[in-house]
């Protein structure tokens, strides 16, 4: 009977060595120390002893008692770091792991241009506007002092909805929007899509851009116009190229040009940007005809203006060196993609 609470004590600590879990620990606990427990009923039954085999085996009990505790808490304490450890590495994170990437797109290139052009003359002062991709006859060709016989009027040219209403073929309209729409002075540019009736090729598209500008005011003259647009080929092709203009026939401005720059490639030596010429034309541009201000509104006698022109889609192929214009409008986004 002296001996049974260290054989039980042994016997506690062999189940506790392999106790794998809580619930185990527990169950060694109720067996040995719990109400019902066999170490708790030697304690109980020592009433019947003598005193001193009940004070012996008391002290031995208590003793076992003490240390069956213990070996418990040591074992709860264990299973606890072991059970962290597996969650550890059960719930292991690896935060250097590469994520799953998301595709973020990029603007068009013809807006990124688009974008850069108003950039440029929004910083010399431009207000941008936009005008009707659907435009009146007369805003597109009466008012822009167009010939009644003008070939661009052509229905073979032009897009016709109706014999007063047309797809605009240019943004030019936009001028005499704006010149009906406000008093001088007068600065704008004018983005936005344009249609004619042309089969598509690498340079042709029924469909394209262009940006318009505007300016009038007292006293303007074409050494403002040439400063104006050498400026924007400079910022929008670099500082190195220099400018030229052509003169040319435009119904609404006179006298009326076309501007050339030096190839921002080759510097003007000639190459294939330049098809060797080492000269690009660039755009259209001119003094307001006065038959255009009047249709707008604007007093001829006391103000003059400048206008000008150039295609979105010439200046983006120019500037990326891209040799087929419907590549714009394919939607393949391993070309759009190129832009980012
Ligand atoms: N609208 C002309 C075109 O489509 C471009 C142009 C030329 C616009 C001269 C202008 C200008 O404002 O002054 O070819």
């Amino acid at each position: 009977m002296l001996n049974k609470p260290d054989q039980l004590l042994e016997e506690a600590r062999k189940l506790l060595a392999q106790a794998a879990s809580e619930a185990d620990i527990e169950a060694v606990r109720i067996r040995f120390l719990g109400k019902k427990g066999e170490l708790t009923a030697i304690l109980r039954s020592m009433g019947s002893l003598g005193h001193e085999e009940r004070k012996e085996l008391g002290k031995r009990a208590n003793r076992v008692r003490d240390e069956v505790e213990s070996l418990i808490a040591e074992a709860k304490s264990k299973a606890a770091t072991l059970l962290r450890a597996a969650r550890f590495s059960a719930e292991r994170l690896d935060v250097t792991e590469p994520g799953t990437p998301v595709s973020l797109g990029n603007l068009h290139p013809i807006t990124q241009t688009i974008d850069e052009i108003c950039r440029i003359f929004a910083n010399m002062g431009y207000s941008v506007t936009e005008g009707p991709e659907v435009e009146t006859v007369f805003n597109n060709f009466d008012a822009l002092n167009a010939a009644p016989n003008h070939p661009s009027r052509d229905l073979t040219d032009t897009f016709y909805i109706t014999e007063d209403t047309l797809l605009r073929t240019q943004t030019s309209p936009v001028q005499v929007r704006t010149l009906r729409g406000a008093k001088p002075p007068i600065k704008v540019i004018s983005p936005g899509r344009c249609f004619r009736a042309d089969s598509p090729d690498a340079t042709h598209s029924p469909m394209f851009h262009q940006v318009e500008g505007l300016l009038v005011d007292e006293g303007v003259t074409m050494a403002d116009l040439k400063g104006t647009l050498d400026t924007f080929a400079k910022r929008m092709f670099g500082e190195r190229v220099v400018t030229k203009f052509r003169p040319h026939f435009f119904p609404f401005t006179e006298p009326s040009a076309e501007m050339d720059m030096s190839c921002f490639v080759c510097g003007g030596e000639g190459c294939r940007v330049c098809k060797g010429g080492g000269w690009i034309e660039i755009l259209g541009c001119g003094m307001v005809h006065p038959n255009v201000l009047r249709v707008g509104g604007a007093d001829a006698e006391r103000y003059t203006g400048f206008a000008f022109g150039m295609g979105v889609e010439r200046i983006a192929m120019l500037k990326h060196g891209i040799e087929d214009i419907r590549l714009f409008y394919e939607n393949d986004t391993r070309f759009i993609g190129q832009f980012g």
